[in-house]
C-alpha cells in the first residue's frame, strides 16, 4: 500500500476536494482506496456522509478521533479497520474499493494533548516520545494487511502540526496543492524545509533508537495547481508567473496537470456526495474539468506507483 499525504499549512487550497476526486477516480480505475480525513473541520468527512449520519453513527466511537484518544488516554492502539467505513451516498465502480475514515470537530484536542506528551525530562526521553507520538500512525497503517488497499490518501489539516507532522512520517508521498498567486506560493518553500527538517530529525533519532524504529523518506510527487484561470486551454499569465516561480525559480517538482477554477462545480460537490470527477453531466465545461481531473489523476498514480 501506498500513503500519500496532502499537505498545505494554508486553509483554502483544495486539499480537500483533491483528496476526495483523486480517491473517486483511483477507486473508478479498480484500485482499493482508503481516505482518512485528519482534519477537524472535517471537510472530507462530511463530502461523503451527511452530518446526520455522522452525529448518529460516527461521532460516538468511529472517527480518528478515537483512535488518538485510545493511544493518547491508554497508550492503546485499535486497529483502523474498525473505524473506516464505506461513503454513505456513494458506489464506485465494482472492481474498486473506497473506505473512509472520518475525522472528528475536538481533533483540535489531540493536537495539544500530542504536543504535551512530546516533553520529556531527559534528550534521550524527548527521542522516545518523539519516535513514539509521530510514528504511531506509520505503524498502524503498517499493520493493515497488504492486499486490503493499493493506496490510502491522508487529509491534513492547514497547520504543520503534531497530526499533520504524523502523516508526513507515515507517508511514502506527499503533494502540495497550491494556487498560483503571490500569498499561497510565499510560504511553499518554507513547507518543504519543514517536512525536510522533520525528515531529519526523525531519521536521526531513529538511528539512535538501536533497531527499534525505522528510517522514513517521503518523497514530494510534487505541487499542484488548483484553482487556475484559463485562457484558450491555458493558464492566466499572472498565474503562469507564480507557476514559473515556484517550478523554475524554486525548482520544487509540480504536476503537469492542474485543477482550473470553476466555482459552480466545485462548491455543490459536497452536498452531492458525489466528486465532480465522476458525477453525471450534460454540461460540456463539466466535462471538461472531469477530463483534466482524470488526467491529474492518472499522472498521481504514475509518480506515486499506484
Ligand atoms: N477548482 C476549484 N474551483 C473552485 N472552487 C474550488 C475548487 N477546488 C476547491 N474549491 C472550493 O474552495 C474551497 C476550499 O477548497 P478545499 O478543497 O476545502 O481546500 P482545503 O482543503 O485546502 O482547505 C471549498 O469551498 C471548495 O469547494
Ligand atoms: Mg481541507
Amino acid at each position: 500500500m501506498k500513503t500519500i499525504a496532502m499537505v498545505n499549512f494554508k486553509g483554502g487550497v483544495g486539499k480537500t476536494t483533491l483528496a476526495a476526486n483523486m480517491a473517486v477516480g483511483m477507486a473508478e480505475l479498480g484500485k482499493k482506496v482508503l481516505l482518512i480525513d485528519l482534519d477537524p473541520q472535517a471537510s472530507l468527512t462530511f463530502s461523503f456522509c451527511s452530518v446526520d449520519y455522522w452525529g448518529h453513527n460516527l461521532q460516538e466511537n468511529c472517527t480518528i478521533k478515537r483512535w488518538y484518544d485510545e493511544h493518547v488516554y491508554k497508550d492503546r492502539d485499535i486497529p483502523l479497520e474498525e473505524l473506516w467505513i464505506d461513503p454513505e451516498r456513494l458506489v464506485v465502480s465494482e472492481m474498486g474499493v473506497l473506505k473512509l475514515i472520518a475525522s472528528h470537530i475536538n481533533m483540535f484536542e489531540i493536537d495539544v494533548e500530542l504536543g504535551g506528551s512530546l516533553a520529556g525530562t531527559t534528550e534521550r526521553q524527548s527521542q522516545a516520545n518523539f519516535l513514539r507520538v509521530l510514528s504511531r500512525l506509520r505503524h498502524s497503517l503498517g499493520k493493515i494487511p497488504p492486499w486490503r488497499f493499493d493506496v490510502a490518501i491522508i487529509d491534513c489539516p492547514p497547520a504543520f502540526n503534531i497530526i499533520t507532522q504524523s502523516a508526513v512520517v507515515a507517508s511514502d508521498y506527499y503533494i502540495i496543492p497550491t494556487k498560483a498567486d503571490f500569498l499561497s506560493t510565499l510560504g511553499l518553500e518554507t513547507l518543504v524545509g519543514h517536512v525536510d527538517n522533520l525528515v531529519a530529525r526523525y531519521n536521526l533519532y531513529a538511528a539512535n533508537s538501536s533497531g527499534q524504529y525505522e528510517g522514513i523518506s517521503p518523497q514530494l510527487a510534487g505541487v499542484v495547481f488548483t484553482m487556475v484561470s484559463l485562457r484558450g486551454g491555458d493558464v492566466i499569465s499572472t498565474q503562469r508567473t507564480y507557476v514559473d516561480m515556484v517550478t523554475v525559480g524554486k525548482g520544487l517538482p509540480a504536476f503537469a496537470s492542474m485543477v482550473r477554477e470553476n466555482k459552480t462545480l466545485f462548491s455543490d460537490a459536497p452536498e452531492y456526495g458525489v466528486p465532480v470527477i465522476i458525477r453525471s453531466t450534460h454540461s460540456q465545461t463539466h466535462r471538461e474539468v472531469q477530463d483534466e481531473m482524470w488526467v491529474l489523476v492518472h499522472e498521481v498514480m504514475q509518480k506515486c506507483r499506484i
